[in-house]
């Protein structure tokens, strides 16, 4: 396994790495984006496991003691296991969530205090503008958010759109396809009836690019994108009902 790197949108970087023996034959992706700034910010911390070589690679764009902002989607191992050796390397760096994601866990697993931000709010960290949107249960988790940087119009989508597959750092092709089939293999989404509300009201950001946690981050209509999502959810959860 290496980490790969790639800069997605101007200060936009995606480390990539390829975990053949999930989901195989396909493989499956593990990615997090650093958005450069004067307070760079990390989102997806990722596994404690590969820590070594994701520092190793985020520690070849920037000097960790320049990383001031540490984030993540939702509790869960590849979202944030390594969340205290990020703090322990990173030694100016803070945890940045929303209050349900601090109060109800980062208090407690983490080794420093997490910045706190509410639904909506901007976190300016000096030449991007990251927006924290709470999205509960979204894709899963009480504690689910995600970030849109406005001024490269990137959504960070988190594991919206996961697909496996070791594809192109960005893709124009169709995700919505990989991403239903990729749902049909794990059933990873907690299906719900905010979840199309949700998704539809994450299109009317009309993000230029979706930045994906797992597989080929999108360049496209992703407000459209998003709102086939949608309707394909809620044609899951009709079938369920019924
Ligand atoms: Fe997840
Ligand atoms: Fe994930």
């Amino acid at each position: 396994m290496d980490t790969r790197i790639d800069e997605i949108a101007a200060g936009l970087f995606r480390f990539s790495t390829f975990v053949p023996h999930i989901a195989p034959p396909a493989g499956f992706t593990f990615n997090q984006f650093l958005v450069m700034g004067e307070e760079p910010l990390l989102f997806h911390l990722g596994h404690r496991k590969t820590f070594p070589m994701t520092v190793a690679a985020v520690s070849r764009v920037l000097p960790l003691e320049k990383l001031r902002w540490l984030s993540f989607g939702h509790v869960e191992a590849d979202e944030c296991g390594a969340m205290n050796e990020w703090l322990a390397a990173a030694p100016n760096a803070e945890i940045v969530h929303g209050m349900i994601g601090a109060r109800v866990s980062i208090d407690d697993m983490a080794d420093r205090p997490a910045r706190t931000l509410e639904d909506d709010e901007v976190l300016d960290i000096g030449g991007k503008r990251l927006r924290f949107i709470a999205t509960p249960h979204v894709p899963h988790g009480w504690e689910a958010g995600i970030f849109f940087e406005e001024t490269t119009s990137t959504l960070l989508c988190g594991d919206l759109f996961a697909h496996t597959g070791d594809g192109p750092a960005v893709t124009e092709a169709d995700v919505v396809g990989p991403a239903m089939a990729t749902e049909d293999l794990f059933g990873s989404s907690s299906l719900s009836p905010a979840t199309g509300a949700t998704l539809r009201k994450l299109a009317t950001l009309e993000p230029a690019t979706l930045a994906l946690m797992h597989g080929s981050s999108f360049m496209g209509p992703g407000g459209t994108a998003l709102r086939q999502l949608a309707d394909r959810y809620d044609g899951l959860i009709r079938a369920a009902l019924g």
